[in-house]
């Protein structure tokens, strides 16, 4: 079989800028991207696109209407594809068996009973998700036992390492492609098909197949290693405040080693984002499931020390304003979870704005792109707004109104910042490094506080002009 037409359940983060990316570079494949929500295919089939990824725009206008559609109608584009990536979220399971902790897999489950009801002919099913261990398995359970006759398949495991923000470059350039799948015949020939169509850009050398179970781990491990260094550096960011070491010197020091390398070391308030967290507490849960509590310990401290991390960095802002915020006016910088995107999935942002809150605080909360991605926020008609939706959300308080009432989004640093006792580096933006912060001090309650939780300020400059200054892992 030649793959001549894919379908992508799931116009996300993930579904959106890979299917992009795969129609730029395989001409000869027509890729359509289905999604059960209007709004976000509406949005793909527009001029302003859901997400916000640098160099995504300009791929989607090269391919759109070419190559690369983007529907609802996920039947059809089912019934018409060779092969189907499943790239629907997996978030947390919210209530019952394994809540807080175990992988929600319903909608995975949603879309491989839609693939059930109406494929024809043979399909290659590719998981893209990221999923638990043996996922895989139960996709094929619901296939099998509801198969038609004439009716066949193969699962794959294809899970995606993209970042956000650099998602395109990430995929163009990937340090490498997994695919797992079955060690059969017809299991192989899958896999050769999805490497063909990843071999159109990326060096075979760089595509590596293994077994299902172990593409499904490795993505975990993965994500849990990457944590693991983030974690392990602010644990080191806490000695340093004790003791006078400065951690980005310790990083460097210890980064310089070829056997660990320098990436992934930069200490921070702490991790965020829609995986981290999810992926590293679904190991821990698959651990305990096969009885190995001290493997699901070890990964659990990946968590605890980001908890604390957190908390740290936002019992450092109320202590240093003499141990209460009440009423004080805070300018928050950043929300988003890193630069370069304007998602806000478990953002650090919100458990410092959160504490901040609980304690009466007043806040000025400015985004380069979480406010822009909300057209109706920046004319200050805060009910669509990103921020205030993630601020006022059930598990962050009972008190909405309170909270919308202790909140101003702004549209730029210098009036989010103007008339506060105290700034908060949230999101590591390049913007907030150019910055006149002179111009801006003169505009602030005295004694004027800088809490820089991204360490991307020049701390002695804003000294000089006269701030109190504090930051992750090095002692002012
Ligand atoms: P997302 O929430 O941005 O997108 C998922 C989309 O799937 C949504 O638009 C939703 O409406 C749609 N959907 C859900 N069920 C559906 C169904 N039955 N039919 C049609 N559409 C359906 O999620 P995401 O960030 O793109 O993540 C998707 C998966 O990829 C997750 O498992 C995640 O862990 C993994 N992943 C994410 C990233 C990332 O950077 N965000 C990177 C690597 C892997
Ligand atoms: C991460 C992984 O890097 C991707 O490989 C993976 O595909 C993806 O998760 C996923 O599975 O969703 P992402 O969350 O988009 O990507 O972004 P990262 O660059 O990994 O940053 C995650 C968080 O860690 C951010 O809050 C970032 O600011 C923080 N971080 C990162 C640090 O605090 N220090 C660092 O040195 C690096």
């Amino acid at each position: 079989m030649v793959i001549k037409k894919i379908c992508c359940i799931g116009a996300g983060y993930v579904g959106g800028p890979t299917c992009s990316v795969i129609a730029l570079k395989c001409p000869d494949i027509t890729v359509t991207v289905v999604d059960k929500s209007k709004e976000r295919i509406a949005q793909w089939n527009s001029e302003k696109l859901p997400i916000y990824e640098p160099g995504l725009d300009e791929v989607v206008r090269q391919c759109r209407g070419i190559n690369l559609f983007f529907s609802t109608n996920i039947a059809t584009a089912i019934k018409e594809a060779d092969l189907i990536f499943i790239s629907v979220n997996t978030p947390t399971k919210t209530f019952g068996n394994g809540k807080g902790r175990a992988a929600d897999l319903k909608y995975v489950e949603s879309a491989a009973r839609i693939i059930a009801d109406v494929a024809t002919g043979h399909k290659i099913v590719v998981e893209k998700s990221t999923v638990p261990v043996r996922a895989a398995e139960s996709i094929m359970n619901v296939l099998r036992a509801n198969q038609r006759s004439g009716v066949s398949y193969q699962i794959l495991s294809n899970p995606e390492f993209l970042s956000e923000g650099t998602a395109i470059d990430n995929l163009l350039n990937a340090d490498r492609v997994l695919i797992g799948g079955e060690d059969t015949n017809e299991g192989n020939a899958a896999v050769e098909e999805l490497c063909w169509v990843y071999e159109h850009w990326i060096p075979r050398i760089n595509i590596i197949t293994t077994n299902t179970w172990s593409s499904e781990l490795s993505k975990l491990a993965a994500n849990a290693f990457l944590a693991q260094r983030i974690s392990s550096i602010n644990s080191l960011s806490a000695v340093c405040e004790a003791t006078g070491a400065n951690v980005s010197e310790v990083a460097m020091a210890v980064g310089r080693d070829s056997r660990i390398g320098p990436k992934f070391l930069q200490a921070s308030v702490g991790f965020g984002g829609s995986c981290f967290q999810k992926d590293i507490l679904n190991l821990v849960y698959i651990c305990e499931c096969l009885n190995l509590p001290e493997v699901a310990a070890y990964w659990q401290q990946v968590i605890d020390i980001n908890e604390y991390q957190k908390s740290r960095f936002s019992a450092k802002i109320i202590e240093s304003l003499f141990n209460t915020v009440t009423d004080k006016q805070i300018a928050i910088l950043g929300f988003a979870f890193k630069k370069d995107t304007g998602d806000t999935r478990e953002s650090p942002a919100i458990h410092v704005a959160k504490t901040l809150l609980d304690e009466g605080a007043k806040l000025h909360i400015y985004d380069p792109k979480v406010v822009i991605f909300n057209i109706s926020c920046y004319y200050f008609n805060v009910e669509n707004c990103q921020i205030l939706e993630d601020l006022t959300h059930p598990y962050i308080t009972d008190e909405p109104e309170n909270v919308k009432d202790s909140i101003t989004i702004h549209s730029n640093a210098y009036s989010a910042t103007s008339g506060t006792h105290a700034i908060v580096v949230c999101t590591e933006w390049d913007e907030f490094t150019a910055l006149d912060f002179q111009k801006i001090y003169k505009n602030m309650i005295k004694p004027a506080y800088v809490f820089d939780g991204r360490m991307i300020l020049n701390h002695e400059e804003l000294a000089k002009i006269g701030f109190v200054v504090h930051t992750i892992g090095k002692r002012m």
